[in-house]
């Protein structure tokens, strides 16, 4: 098994920045993302790391082996950094079955010589068991569903037993459903494999199933780097707390406790305050953003304590949940209730959610994040 080492990545585009510095490391053996809204640089890193495209400055090493470097001009032809690739539009073959799509790279010469056809026969065998597509080798590939294809294209990346796997957004030709237990699929495959993998997801939920590292990228650059629990639930940016979940952004300003000590009052709410980091040099009335996550907010009847109390302005029934819509002050939270108990139109209800699920801004945002 093998570590990944990315440091200082950078690729130049018509003169902009695709990715700029961009550093990272993975341990061997485990699985890290690389997380970011579309056009922000990821299939843009994962090419430089496959050797698809030459970075104009930067470096990356696979275990000892240094596979490009832009300042010591070494720069290793993709067949030659054992990395096994599922590229974003997964492409096999619609002339073969799915035998010999898995077998497909084994066919190539393996230091000068062909491989015999019996180890070829036995290692797409049992690579086909641990895909759960066994009884399916003589299958013409188009007539597999989406999520059989999905899997001959990982047998393909792994059957040459790569150091390294790379995943370009592999399962977004997949239906919801699909989707979620294909996730839970390749962290089987991976965990058994032992392979170390770079996946690329746009999607939040699947980085957080997935991985035992996230980098979160934005125009190019990494804004954090950390666990999915610690990247959740301590965002280092606005950006980041957006872009990993629903969230309500609520206007309040600074408001000087007796002892001294900084809250966020909420606009229109009264007593509504959220205290704030005091670390943090606040002034009176100040502009603060507040973000709540809405998957955190609870909903229920109102039992005379003060705070967040709204009232309710809209709800949908979703089966094992509904969701509300609450009016708190100036503000509207989106939160969540019983299936069972509803609360109606206009009712007077109560919010309850964990500290965590609340963080305060400055209103100004700091350049570039
Ligand atoms: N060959 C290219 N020539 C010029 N610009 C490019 C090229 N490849 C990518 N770009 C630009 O570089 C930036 C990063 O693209 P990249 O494909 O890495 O984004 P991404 O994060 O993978 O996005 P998505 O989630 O949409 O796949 C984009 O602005 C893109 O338009
Ligand atoms: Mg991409």
């Amino acid at each position: 098994m093998t570590a990944i080492r990315v440091a200082g990545l950078r690729k130049l585009f018509g003169g902009a920045p695709a990715v700029d510095d961009v550093s990272f490391e993975v341990e061997s053996g485990s699985i890290l993302t690389l997380l970011g809204p579309s056009g922000c640089g990821k299939t843009t890193t994962l090419r430089m790391i496959a050797g698809l495209e030459r970075p104009d400055a930067g470096e990356v090493r696979v275990g000892d082996r240094v596979v490009t470097s832009a300042e010591q001009g070494i720069h290793l032809p993709p067949d030659k950094r054992r990395m096994g690739m599922v590229f974003q539009s997964y492409a096999i073959w619609p002339h073969m079955n799915v035998f010999e799509n898995i077998a497909f790279p084994l066919r190539g010469p393996l230091r000068g010589k062909r491989r015999p056809e019996v180890e070829i026969r036995d290692k797409v065998m049992t690579m086909l068991q641990s895909l759960g597509l066994e009884g399916l080798h003589d299958r013409p590939a188009p007539l597999l569903s989406g999520g059989q294809q999905q899997r001959v294209a990982l047998g393909r990346a792994l059957i040459g037993d790569p150091d390294v796997l790379l995943l370009d957004e592999p399962f977004s030709n997949l239906d919801a459903r699909r989707r979620d237990e294909m996730r839970f699929e390749l962290k089987e495959v991976q965990a058994r494999v032992g392979v170390t993998t770079i996946f690329i997801t746009h999607d939040q939920s699947e980085a957080m199933v997935l991985s035992d590292r996230v980098v979160v990228m934005n125009a190019g650059r990494i804004v954090q780097e950390g666990t999915p629990q610690a990247i959740y639930q301590q965002p280092s940016t606005r950006f980041v707390m957006e872009f990993l979940g629903q969230v309500d952004q609520l206007g309040a300003r600074v408001a000087m406790a007796a002892d001294g000590s900084p809250r966020a009052r909420l606009d229109g709410a009264g007593d509504v305050e959220v205290a704030l980091d005091a670390s943090h040099p606040w002034r009176p009335d100040d502009e603060v953003i507040l973000m709540l996550r809405s998957a955190s907010v609870r909903v229920r009847e109102p039992d005379g304590s003060h705070g967040w109390q709204g009232r309710v302005l809209s709800r949908i029934y979703l089966g094992e949940r509904t969701e509300y819509v609450v009016g708190v002050g100036a503000a509207r939270v989106r939160a969540f209730g019983s299936a069972i108990q509803l609360l109606d139109e206009g009712a007077l209800v109560q919010l309850e959610f964990p500290a965590e699920a609340i963080r305060a801004w400055p209103a100004a945002r700091p350049v570039g994040k």
